[in-house]
């Protein structure tokens, strides 16, 4: 999935696919919203470079667990000179809201999570979201991109097969559903905001903190 350079900047394939869309798909969003923004699993890095110079107005900051990838994320910012902040460690199935690197930069204006939530078990999502109701300023927006499911169906053949595939990498690994994403989140206090129908059969979920 990864091709490393010497000093340890990571190439996703799907980066150069996914950047344009998801801008993009961002974009109207985020046109009023300033502040600090936190991803979670950055994998290379690559995204949140393309955002921090695409929405200077927010202050980025990385994360992920795999220390190879935050060595990729960090290489990306020193390579590209980039305005964010080094990658934190970042585990969601954990409380990390309380983490003290986070609440350094809460209340957050935003928290993005991209192809992250099919690759990990279900706490993770959870994780996510339980999570961002802690650490979103009032009106803050938590953003989930991927492939997911809709009320209990794939939105396509391809999405169907990947997630069987995930499914025998590892049992709780699999795409979610945008119906558990809402109903868990409006249970913490998140708000529905909107769905985003993406190429390749992917979605750009939007949840708010009111
Ligand atoms: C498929 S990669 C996606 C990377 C990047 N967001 C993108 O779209 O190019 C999945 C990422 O999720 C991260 N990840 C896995 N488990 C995680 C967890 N518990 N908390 C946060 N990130 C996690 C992985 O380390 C990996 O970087």
């Amino acid at each position: 999935m990864f091709r490393p350079e010497p000093d340890g900047r990571m190439h996703f394939a799907m980066y150069e696919r996914n950047a344009k869309p998801v801008i993009d798909g961002l974009s109207p969003f985020l046109a009023d919203i300033k502040g600090n923004a936190l991803e979670i699993g950055s994998g290379t890095g690559q995204h949140v470079i393309a955002f921090a110079a695409t929405f200077p107005v927010l202050h980025w900051t990385p994360s992920d667990p795999d220390p190879v990838h935050r060595t990729s994320i960090d290489a990306w910012r020193s390579f590209e000179n980039a305005p964010t902040a080094p990658a934190l460690a970042l585990d969601a199935a954990s409380d990390w809201a309380e983490m003290p690197e986070v609440r350094a930069i809460s209340p957050l204006s935003l928290i993005i999570s991209m192809n992250v939530i099919h690759i990990s078990p279900p706490s993770v999502m959870r994780g996510i979201l339980n999570g961002a109701a802690k650490a979103l300023a009032a009106g803050g927006l938590l953003v989930f991109y991927g492939p997911f499911k809709e009320n209990g169906k794939h939105t396509g053949e391809g999405n169907a097969n990947f997630d069987a595939g995930l499914r025998v990498q590892d049992v709780d690994w699999g795409l979610r559903d945008t119906v558990d994403i809402q109903s868990i989140g409006e249970s913490l206090g998140l708000v529905w905001r909107d769905m985003v129908v993406m190429p390749s059969n992917n979605r750009l979920l939007v949840l708010a903190k009111p």
